[in-house]
This record gives structure tokens, sequence and C-alpha cells, in this order.
């Protein structure tokens, strides 16, 4: 089987219903479920015999190393993180204690398990670590994209967070031998995504009949990928790649963020109209910029393609419909994470922008 940590926040989730879907391997999710991890995202596999899910933090070497002994995982793929970079600038401490600290006792705890395994079982291990793009930093409108051999230069507590947990994982492998491989995506969209991102916040409050609040002048471009293609490429990542090396995951789908916000717009106009008849995109409100956003982030994601075959299978056109159905087929999910917390941090993060 294999253990995977963070399997009840938005990528993790669809992971681990894809994983299962598609194999009988078991699978482990270690999660302290933070605000941004769900159950009810993964209530399908309630009895289910492959599954077994574990509340506890991957900083808890006494916990994370009874499961490695019980279960004798035959990988760990690490999805735990804070992951908000508007959250990491307002409370940077716990992106230090989870990404940093809580990812350097994951290693240390795996370090001791698999120093004791012998002949295949040591041999076929792995340890897949799942960080993103915005360890490299921000690009001008012409540079080429990211690739591996970028240099890092985060910007945010986020990035510079996710970062250190790479440095850290990459040491591991050069100084110890462990198999690591670890992987940069760009950003994810679709179902289970927590409303405090972009696309799903617009989604969500443009059925709410709420402002669409679009930082500074909406220019900055993103690379957009469908999350069930980066759970394929991690499997992929898994199955084929070359312990201690990176992978620059991407969807060859850069966007500015004004063109998200309108294609949801238009989404909506035609999937659920409003009842007034108006265009939604009359709801949007540009309002103060982040401090310190990154201009532009984009992925040379031809390392994966040539080495291991792999290529989003989705488009942008089919992977934003099939998230904004899943919206709006889901929206008791939507009203279940709306909780008071949820409520403090959208009054938090943007009361000061001017709304
Ligand atoms: P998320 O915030 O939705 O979920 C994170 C999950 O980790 C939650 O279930 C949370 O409860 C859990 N968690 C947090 N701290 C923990 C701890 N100390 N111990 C155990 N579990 C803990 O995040 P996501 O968007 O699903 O991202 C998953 C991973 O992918 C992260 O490492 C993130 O940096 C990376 N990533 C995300 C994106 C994106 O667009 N969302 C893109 C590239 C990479
Ligand atoms: P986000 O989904 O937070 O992901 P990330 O910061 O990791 O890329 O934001 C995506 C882009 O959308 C980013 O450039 C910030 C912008 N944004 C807005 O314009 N308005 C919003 O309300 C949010 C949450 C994000």
């Amino acid at each position: 089987m294999i253990l995977v940590t963070g399997g009840a926040g938005f990528i993790g989730s669809n992971f681990v219903l894809d994983w299962l879907a598609r194999s009988d391997e078991g699978l482990v999710n270690l999660d302290r479920l933070t605000y941004a991890g769900n159950l009810e995202n993964l209530q399908a596999l309630a009895d289910d015999p492959r599954y077994v899910f574990v509340h506890g933090d991957i900083g808890d070497r006494a916990l994370a190393s009874r499961l490695l002994d019980e279960h004798r995982p035959r990988a760990i793929v690490n999805f735990a993180a804070e992951s908000h970079v508007d959250r990491s600038i307002h409370g940077p401490e716990d992106f230090i204690q989870t990404n940093i600290v809580g990812t350097f006792h994951l290693l240390e705890t795996t370090r001791g398990y698999w120093s004791d395994l012998a002949g295949r079982e040591r041999q076929r291990f792995r340890f897949v670590h799942v960080s993103t793009d915005e360890v490299y930093g921000s690009l001008g409108r012409e540079d080429p994209a990211f690739s591996e051999a970028h240099r890092y230069q985060p910007n945010s507590p986020y990035s510079a967070s996710k970062a250190a947990s790479d440095h850290l994982v990459r040491a591991y492998h050069h100084t110890y031998g462990l198999p690591v491989l670890t992987t940069n995506c760009s950003n994810n969209y679709g179902p289970y995504h927590f409303p405090e991102k972009l696309i799903p916040l617009m989604i969500v409050n443009a059925l709410a009949d709420k402002p669409l609040p679009v930082y500074g002048d909406g220019q900055q471009i993103r690379d957009w990928l469908y999350v069930s293609d980066h759970c394929s490429a991690i499997r992929r990542v898994l199955d084929a790649g070359r312990p201690g090396e990176t992978y620059n995951i991407g969807g060859w789908n850069e966007k500015p963020n004004l063109d998200i916000v309108l294609t949801v717009c238009a989404l909506l106009d035609e999937l659920s109209p409003r009842s007034d008849g108006k265009p939604y995109r009359e709801q949007i409100t540009y309002v103060a910029d982040r401090p310190g956003h990154d201009r532009r982030y984009a992925i040379d994601a031809r390392k994966i393609e040539r080495e291991l075959g792999w290529r989003p299978a989705e488009t942008f056109e089919s992977g934003m419909r099939k998230t904004v159905l899943w919206y709006l087929d889901n929206r008791q999910w939507v009203r279940n994470v709306q909780t008071g917390a949820y409520r403090a941090w959208v009054e938090k993060n943007y009361a000061e922008r001017g709304r």
C-alpha cells in the first residue's frame, strides 16, 4: 500500500479518490484536518476496506513511525501543507511549522523506516514530495517558462516555506540516498477546491450575488491545470520517475486572472443565469493588490513529457466547464465549508482591500 499525507485537502482528496478508482492497492491517509482538510470529500470511501484514515500531524514522529511499521507502505506521497498565499501573508508561522518543520520530521521518520528495509522493498521504495511552481518566483512577460533548472527565488512566506521543504527533500537524497522525487506544479483547479482560492471563490461569490474581487489590475498570469491531470502526473512520477529528480508539471495554459474570472462568468451565464438576466461580469470589483504579488508563472513541462510520456488530458475549456458544473451540483458541499471560520477569513482578507 501507499501512505498519502494531506489526503483530505483539495488535491489530496482528488488523488485518493482517483487512486482507489484505478487500483486495488490500499492507501493510508494521514491528515491533521486543518481548516483545509475535509472528510466529506472522502465520504464515498467510508466503508472501503482498502482505505485507512488517520487523524494526525506529519510532524508527529511517533505516530508516523507507528503507521509506517504497521502498514509498511511502498511509497509516501506528501501533499500535507499550508497552501494559501494570502493566509501566509497574514500569518506565516503555520507555514513554517508544517511546510518546513513538518516536512523535516516526516523525512526523518521516513529515513528511519527506509534504512531498515532490505532487498526489493528497499529498492522500490519512493518518497514523492508535491511542490509548487511558486518556488521559482516571478517571470517577466517575455521570459521563458520555468524549467527544472530555473533558480529558486520564492517571494511569499508560502513559496519560501515550500522552497525550504524542497531543499530538505533534495538534501535527504544527496546525503542519505533516500529515493525522493519532487514535483513542481502550476495552479490546480477542479472539484473540492476550497473557496478561498481564485476559481472556486469566484464561482461561489457569483452565485451568492457577491462582488468578484480581482486583485490589482487582474493581469497577473498563472498556468492552470485540471486537478485530475496533476494526479495522473504524480502517479506517473511515482511509477517511473528517477529518484533524486524533479519534474515540473503544468497545463500549457497561461492566462491572466481577469480572463479566468471572465470565463467563470460566461460559463455561469450559460449554465445558471442570474435571475435579473444581467451578466455575472457586472459583479467584478477591482480591489487592492496582494503585497509582493508575483506577476507571472509559466511551466515548461517538456521534461515529464519526454521522460515519462505525461501530458494533460483536459483542455482549459473542458476542465473549466466540469469545474463550474461540479460547484453547481454540489451546493451543499459549499454551504458546509462556509463555516464561521471561513466567513471570518473572508472578512479579514477582503476588508482591508477596500472592496
Ligand atoms: P490544501 O490546503 O487544500 O490541503 C492541505 C491538506 O494538508 C489539508 O487536508 C490539511 O488538513 C493537511 N495538513 C495541513 N497541515 C498538516 C500537517 N501538519 N499534518 C498533516 N496534514 C496536514 O492544499 P492543496 O491545494 O490540496 O495542495 C496540496 C499540496 O500541493 C501542497 O503541498 C501544495 O503546496 C501543493 N500544490 C498545490 C497547488 C494548488 O494549486 N492548489 C499547486 C501546486 C502544488
Ligand atoms: P490563488 O488561487 O490564491 O493561488 P496562488 O496565489 O497560489 O496563485 O490566486 C490565484 C491568482 O488570483 C493570484 O494571482 C491572486 C489572484 N486572486 C484574485 O485576484 N482575487 C482573489 O480573491 C483571490 C483569492 C486571488
